[in-house]
């Protein structure tokens, strides 16, 4: 693809470039968080960071040990919507990030379980790319048991991640692909008393026993596992049983909804928590929209886009910090931080 010529700025950047750029970003910061110190990296052909002097003008990404990643790109750019998208998930701290693609009346798959495809081929890119950022992706077993996902990155350049079923109740069985698919580790996180003793294997997944007691959330658990096993960077890209049990229980950092121009009328839910009373008592993160999407153009009353509702975070400083409380802070029981 040929670079387009940059705004203000005039930087040459293309989108490939721009995924490139991102790819090393989420590579470089878990070492510069590290080094502890400020860096500066101008960009080059295909994304490739060269570090510059700070305050070098051919600087397009700063490092500040205390803000995470600065894109010094022009707001006007064609790229920096794309690249603010992605850069905040490049963290060197843990970051669990969700995503549905859900239709304007918030359901994301028929009563059948039928889900393709709710949202358009962008939004499989962005599965993919997002996929390619983090350590893990975790599905639950509803989702398995209806698209039977290989959850690969195969639409974009980057590595595979973790692959996690979330199957608390192990109510699935070995015939589904991700079992037996050999190209990148399943882990099957299911409760403990399901298992015989010594039983570590489900097809060609390892087996991560939850143990499902006490007050604390299996999904708390699961997470503290896929930390504990070096995952920082973790995906929840579905349902909306296991993405809502992640909100309730104040571990998602950030939440993407992509809304599709789409009624389903009633079928599988997107997001359902705990009734509250009063709305004082729901959340009201504060949100980013990006298109995301050809037929943007052809649809002017539905434009399908993606709302990016987010836990602002030392990382992005040009938001202030109205959910910090939000995603994160505000459920009942599991509410807890990862970023301690
Ligand atoms: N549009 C999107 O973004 C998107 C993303 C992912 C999935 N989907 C669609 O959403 C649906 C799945 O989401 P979900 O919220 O229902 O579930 P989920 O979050 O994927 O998984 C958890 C739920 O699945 C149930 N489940 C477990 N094993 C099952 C099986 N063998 N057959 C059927 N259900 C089983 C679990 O029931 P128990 O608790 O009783 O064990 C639990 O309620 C599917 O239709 C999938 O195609 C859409």
């Amino acid at each position: 693809m040929q670079p387009l010529t940059g705004g203000a700025a005039g930087v040459l950047l293309g989108a490939d470039a721009a995924w490139g750029l991102v790819m090393a970003a989420a590579d470089l910061a878990g070492a510069l968080a590290a080094a502890a110190r400020p860096a500066s990296f101008s960009v080059g052909d295909g994304g490739t960071l060269t570090p510059v002097r700070p305050g070098d003008p051919a600087a397009l990404l700063d490092w500040d040990p205390a803000r995470g990643w600065i894109l010094q790109l022009a707001p006007e750019h064609p790229q920096r919507a794309f690249v603010d998208l992605y850069l905040p998930i490049c963290s060197a701290r843990p970051i669990t990030v969700g995503h549905l693609g859900q239709s304007l009346d918030g359901f994301i798959a028929t009563p059948s379980g039928d889900s393709q495809f709710v949202t358009g081929p962008e939004n499989i890119v962005h599965l993919h790319r997002m996929r390619a950022l983090s350590d893990a992706v975790i599905v639950g077993a509803g989702t398995v048991a209806a698209d039977d996902p290989l959850l690969t990155t195969r639409q974009v350049s980057g590595p595979n991640p973790l692959r996690v079923v979330f199957d608390p109740g192990h109510r699935l069985d070995e015939r589904y692909k991700i079992f037996s698919d050999a190209e990148t580790p399943t882990l099957y996180a299911c409760g403990d008393r399901h298992l015989s003793e010594g039983e570590s294997r489900f097809g060609a997944a390892d087996i991560l026993p939850l143990a499902c007691v006490g007050d604390t959330s299996p999904v708390a658990e699961l997470l503290d596992a896929l930390h504990a096993r070096g995952c920082r960077r973790v995906f929840v890209e579905g349902g909306g049983v296991t993405v809502s049990a992640f909100l309730q229980a104040g571990l998602l950092d950030r939440l993407h909804m992509a809304v599709a121009p789409l009624i389903v009328g009633s079928g599988k839910p997107a997001i359902r928590l705990e009734p509250k009373d009063v709305l004082s008592d729901c959340q009201r993160p504060a949100y980013r929209v990006f298109r995301m999407g050809g037929d943007v153009r052809e649809n002017p009353p539905y434009p399908p886009s993606i709302v990016r509702l987010r836990a602002a975070t030392p990382q992005d400083p040009r938001v202030p910090l109205p959910i910090a409380s939000g995603l994160r802070g505000r459920a009942r029981g599991g509410g807890r931080s990862t970023h301690g």
